[in-house]
């Protein structure tokens, strides 16, 4: 082997397996984005965007400022310049089926990233690269079963978005998991919308509501970043976030791990940033071969505690774009 062969065959041994081909190179995805309510979105949308870079591929990314009117003008607009996949994150689970009938029409794939729709028609999109959300509600609703035992304990919740999947899933999972358990009991819940300041917000007003927060023994947030914004809120309460009050949440963002090491957060489960990644990948085998995708290709649940080395994941995430 000549010194220059083996430099390449050591190189792509370094380099995790990306599937790139010539169709992916040609390829133009536009990508519908909600916006950047949370350090998991502005990661998504970073991931998603080196993930093209990795595969040649053109993205077009639309931010939708949290609006379902935006995202549907955007995938019109993606229609109308005829890019050859859309990428989807659905604000809210609803009122779909007449533009992704115009897309379907035109012959476009549409793949839904992190978020479910609810339609009849599922031959309206490709695939959905999602977690199971209700899932990640049970884990968090066990973790806190398990860390109570059987002391009487009151939780508050921050829900995501009103009408997202995932935060009607969050929520479902929560509530089957605790139901078992007759000592927890939900107290209040109400969404916070997924962003720091709408967290805190809620939570002020938790506190005020439960005795200047001496009636809640844990707090449930469907993400991480609502999570902060509540610890935050409990401090100037004068209680102790992780100790007085519980905190779990979802998405394990490199905050909740600077939580974790001050012990102000107890639990999270992490949801992927990279849902592009395998979104690609299904779109690339579509064009390519034919290759019809699963329904769902799902991506996993991992919960972390401060026992699972914080510092090592805060600097593992840290560079992502959180
Ligand atoms: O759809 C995924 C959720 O959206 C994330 O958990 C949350 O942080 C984001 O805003």
């Amino acid at each position: 082997m000549t010194l220059r062969k083996s430099l390449v065959a050591a190189l792509a041994a370094l380099t995790p397996f990306v599937a790139t081909s010539a169709i992916a190179a040609s390829l133009t995805v536009g990508f519908s984005q909600i916006g950047s309510e949370s350090g998991w979105r502005a990661a998504e949308t970073s991931v998603s965007k080196s993930e093209a870079q990795k595969r040649n591929i053109t993205l077009k990314i639309a931010d939708a400022q949290q609006k379902q009117e935006n995202q549907i003008k955007a995938i019109r607009s993606f229609v109308a310049q005829g890019v050859d996949a859309i990428f989807l994150a659905p604000v809210v689970a609803t009122g779909w089926d007449a533009v992704l009938n115009e897309a379907k029409d035109a012959k476009i794939p549409v793949i839904l990233l992190d978020r479910d729709i609810e339609t009849a028609n599922k031959s309206l999109y490709l695939t959905a690269v999602t977690s199971d959300s209700v899932h990640e509600g049970v884990v968090a609703g066990e973790w806190l079963a398990k860390n109570v035992g059987s002391k009487p304990c009151n939780v508050v919740e921050l829900q995501g978005t009103v009408g997202a999947s995932v935060a009607t899933n969050r929520k479902k999972g929560f509530d089957e998991a605790i139901a078992k358990y007759s000592n927890i009991k939900m107290i209040r819940s109400q969404t916070g919308d997924f962003t720091r300041a709408k967290g805190k917000e809620v939570t002020e007003s938790f506190l005020k509501a439960e005795n200047g927060g001496k009636n809640i023994c844990a707090l449930y947030a469907h993400n991480d970043d609502m999570a902060v914004g509540a610890i935050q809120a409990i401090k100037e309460a004068g209680l102790k976030p992780g100790k007085d009050i519980l905190v779990v949440s979802i998405d394990a963002v490199p905050d909740i791990f600077k939580a974790f090491m001050s012990g102000e957060a107890n639990a999270t489960v992490e949801l992927t940033p990279n849902m592009a990644g395998p979104a690609f990948d299904a779109l690339i085998a579509f064009k390519e071969k034919g290759t019809v995708p699963p329904k769902w290709i799902q991506t996993d649940s991992k919960l972390y505690t401060p026992t699972d080395d914080p510092q090592k994941i805060y600097d593992s995430k840290k560079g992502l774009g959180y």
